[in-house]
């Protein structure tokens, strides 16, 4: 179905020349431009420090786009009329004097929509507020898009949000967390809250424990500088997981409406159980990748990969989490993610109890238990483990099968890349897939007190293998419970 036009927008990019940009932002406007949806009458405004003519632009970006754009949807004409709406302002986001090269741009002919996307480092995100404003760029349906990291932590968060908020109200910024954005996420929702036999079984009455992972295969490439001093934590629990483990968590909103949503995931992370000190060491696992075996290619170590003698920074977290309320109570959240891990694999697993009384008893090696399995990437599919017997006389011998929901043989559709609909979402107006404030604080509260238990406890990372599943703790984590981490590759 075609997508429907939107209003015309300057959509304006710091860091228009940066790697997120040439990866991410552009290939995804390629996209939406080639779908109709961006209005022509609008505008893309890269944003960059250096001087530079249109041409060199123009030709930047599609040496970088050819890239991430099939050669199936790559059209010459597409591109060339894409290409038209493209333009440079050079910006020093932090000498004042340099907005004027931007602010003629927008003034001279503003369009309906202003998005100002800040893909810079956010320690700059106020600055560049503050000078937009003194330049009374800032009209009333501009919106200012806010890359992660958000901080380092509470503090910090607290301190860049709160200079932008001076410059710009709450509904007009758009935290962007991508995971979001991705079809399969976004589908959590669909399925949660669309598909009504679920409902019942949906609580620790019939869910025994849920598993997040999110793993990857690549390691910290030439982000190692930002990544140190980061980590997993704070790189991916602290939005990614959390974010998927609030669409499993939260209660039906009333409507899909931006507060209602963000209102009831708010809820789930206010509900996370915090982790005490002395529970630090049974409930978490660090990790850092060690050398060994990647996609059939040697890959070195972390410490390698960020050409430092030491750290302590971890590339892999394990944690057992509780949602403390009426639905989750006594049901363990188990949320796992790394890089350098044994494949590109990101899942949800619910797993149901078991029947109360197995009737064939001895006749199965795996327990009478279904499995919901929502495979996010790649190869996005749903699976539900049935146990059925297996056809033939002899008796009863039973065996889990998958009945399977995959999305390639459902839709003969493109999988667009979650930047193309957060970006629309914005020049839309529409926060719901955005992160507020009151939600960010409340995953920095939960996540802020793992990272203290861990340094209070000098708890070092434990080496794995690249190209493995993780440390050796992090299976132990789950057989403690007398459970383990679903593998289905
Ligand atoms: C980013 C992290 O937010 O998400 C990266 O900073 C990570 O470290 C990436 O690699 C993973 O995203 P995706 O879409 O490839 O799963």
């Amino acid at each position: 179905m075609a997508a429907t036009m939107l209003d015309p927008a300057d959509i304006v990019i710091f860091g228009g020349t940066g790697d997120l940009s040439l990866r991410k932002i552009m290939p995804a406007l390629y996209y939406r431009h080639k779908e109709e949806q961006l209005n022509p009458a609008g505008r893309i405004i890269a944003i960059g420090r250096g001087a530079m003519t249109h041409e060199e632009l123009v030709a930047l970006i599609l040496e970088h786009c050819k890239n991430y754009i099939s050669k199936d949807d790559w059209d010459d004409a597409i591109w060339k009329d894409f290409a038209k709406h493209l333009h440079y302002a050079q910006v020093d986001a932090q000498d004042s004097t340099s907005y004027k090269s931007l602010a003629k741009i927008l003034d001279d002919s503003p369009r309906e929509i202003r998005m100002f996307y800040l893909a810079t480092p956010a320690t700059i995100f106020g600055s560049i507020c503050e000078e937009l404003r003194a330049h009374e760029l800032i009209t009333p349906t501009s919106r200012v898009v806010l890359e992660k990291p958000l901080g380092y932590d509470m503090t910090s968060f607290r301190s860049i949000n709160n200079a932008v908020l001076k410059c710009v109200d709450e509904s007009q910024v758009y935290r962007i967390d991508h995971y979001l954005g991705k079809e399969t996420v976004q589908n959590l929702m669909v399925l949660r809250f669309s598909n009504n036999i679920f409902e019942r079984l949906w609580s620790s009455d019939s869910v025994d424990h849920v598993q997040i992972t999110v793993a990857e295969s690549i390691g910290v490439g030439s982000r190692g500088g930002y990544y140190d001093k980061s980590g997993a934590m704070r790189d991916m629990v602290q939005n990614h997981l959390l974010q998927l483990l609030c669409l499993v968590a939260m209660e039906a909103p009333h409507e899909i409406n931006p507060d209602s949503v963000r209102d009831e995931k708010l809820k789930v992370l206010r509900s996370l159980r915090p982790i005490p000190q002395q529970e630090i060491g049974s409930n978490t696992v660090r990790g850092q990748y060690r050398t060994g075996t990647v996609d059939g290619k040697p890959a070195q170590t972390y410490l390698e990969d960020i050409e430092k003698g030491a750290s302590d920074t971890e590339t892999f977290v394990a944690i057992k989490a509780h949602v403390d309320n009426w639905r989750w109570s006594g049901v363990p959240f188990y949320l796992r993610t790394g890089k350098r891990m044994a494949q590109r694999y990101s899942e949800i697993v619910i797993q149901f109890r078991p029947v109360p009384h197995n009737i064939f008893p001895g006749l199965t090696s795996e327990p009478v238990a279904n499995k919901l399995i929502i495979r996010l990437q790649p190869n996005e599919i749903v699976k539900l483990q049935m146990t059925t017997k297996v056809p033939g006389p002899g008796g009863y011998r039973l065996k889990p099968v998958f009945l399977n929901l995959s999305f390639a043989d459902a839709f003969n559709e493109r999988y667009p890349d979650a930047y193309e609909r957060l970006l629309m979402d914005v020049v839309r107006g529409n926060p719901t897939l955005f992160m507020r404030t009151d939600e960010v604080e409340a995953a920095w509260n939960w996540t802020e007190n793992i990272l203290h238990g861990w340094e209070h406890a000098r708890q070092s990372p434990q080496p794995y293998t690249a190209g493995s599943w993780g440390p050796s703790d992090s299976f132990v984590l789950m057989a403690q419970d007398g459970n383990k981490w679903h593998e289905d590759f």
